[in-house]
């Protein structure tokens, strides 16, 4: 891949997008109105749009490393609050993948400077399902495993948000954790059950 594709790919696509509809970019020029919050690694495998089928318009996304929703980071917080508040998405996904860095990073034993505070977080869901995790002999098991679980606890910092709680409560808003197993190309719903979740959280984190 060089630079200069880049632009040349460019042209193609305005070109193949205007070739189906020719008003294809006044459209996308007059506003967004995604149904979907996606919540995604920063992987360069893992391509949140292409790996749904959808396109420009579908999906309003946040990725960085290891799909992480951390209630100090204001990124991550005002991208949620503006997608579930101002566009009134219907789904907010957590999508996590196998094979993921971040998380196999947070499995090691190393110091990675700026990224400890990040990966922390990581180490907290290991903790968190310690009893868990420590009973799966494999290696790539309990790394496949907290994956998933990392998902899990994503979805639940999710609800544990003012702007999520609102939402699910007074209109249906729904919250799904979902992985990606990038040595199959497959997307797999995780079916978390987050009404028992929001029971659970709502206990101690009821904010609305
Ligand atoms: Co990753």
């Amino acid at each position: 891949m060089i630079l200069k594709d880049v632009f040349e790919n460019n042209q193609k696509w305005i070109q193949d997008k205007l070739a189906t509809n020719d008003k294809y970019f006044e459209e996308l020029g007059s506003g967004q109105n995604p149904d979907l919050l996606y919540i995604g690694c920063s992987d360069s495998r893992v391509t949140a749009e292409d790996l749904m089928g959808l396109g420009p318009g579908d999906v309003f996304v946040h990725r960085n490393i290891a799909n992480m929703v951390v209630a100090t980071d204001l990124n991550a917080m005002s991208v949620i609050e503006y997608a579930v508040k101002y566009l009134e998405v219907k789904h907010v996904v957590v999508c996590g993948h196998y094979v993921c860095g971040g998380v196999k990073a947070a499995m090691q034993s190393a110091d990675l400077g700026i990224l400890n505070p990040w990966l922390r977080n990581i180490r907290d869901v290991y903790r968190i399902h310690k009893n868990e995790l420590n009973k799966i002999e494999s290696e790539d098991e309990k790394y496949d495993r907290l994956v998933e679980l990392n998902v899990q606890e994503q979805c639940v910092n999710l609800m544990k948000t003012a702007v999520v709680q609102k939402a699910f409560r007074e209109r249906g808003l729904k919250v799904h954790g979902w992985v990606f197993d990038v040595r199959t190309g497959k997307l797999i719903d995780l079916n978390i059950d987050v009404d028992s979740i929001l029971e659970n959280v709502r206990e101690i984190y009821h904010l609305d």
